[in-house]
């Protein structure tokens, strides 16, 4: 995630920038969307009203867009994001023990987000690739033939980075 995003204060300076860039053309709101997430790691209201009112576009448009699509998120995720497959084929292979194994070793449950914002557990139905099952994807790299050990060995070495 960008350190562009603060606790307390958005600098909005980036927002502004990705508007400047995309303003007076038609039809760029997913692109402007998807660059601001980029830049802050997901999308708070200010940024979202900062989008309708530089590109005026109804507020409530843009929230439309945003909970439609799944690849846009609302609340602030964490650095790193593991995505368990629990899918059939995953599932058969014990994809249960790795989630379990993954919610203590975290103390959270999927869709959720560790206080520190160090990750976010998500558990998702068929990632494609069955073959390797049990499967996660860490960071956007595929993971399989999980075992526990494997899941929690992999949380404690991304904690040390
Ligand atoms: S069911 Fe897990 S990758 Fe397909």
């Amino acid at each position: 995630m960008s350190d562009v995003m603060a606790e307390e204060t958005l600098d909005l300076a980036p927002l502004h920038e990705i508007i400047d860039e995309f303003k007076g053309q038609r039809g760029v709101l997913i692109q402007v969307l998807q660059r601001a997430q980029e830049a802050y790691g997901y999308l708070p209201p200010e940024v979202l009203q900062g989008i309708a009112k530089g590109l005026s576009v109804p507020l409530s448009q843009v929230y439309g867009v945003v909970t439609f699509y799944a690849q846009f998120y609302l609340t602030r995720r964490g650095k790193h994001v593991i995505r368990t497959c629990d899918g059939t084929a995953c599932h058969v292979r014990g994809a249960a023990k790795v989630i379990d194994a993954v919610e203590k070793e975290l103390g959270i449950t999927p869709g959720e987000t560790t206080p520190d914002y160090e990750f976010t557990f998500e558990v998702v139905y068929c990632l494609g690739s069955c073959g390797l099952s049990p499967v996660a994807v860490v960071d956007e790299q595929v993971v399989g033939r999980l075992v526990p050990e494997k899941m929690v060995q992999i949380i404690r070495n991304l904690r040390q980075k």
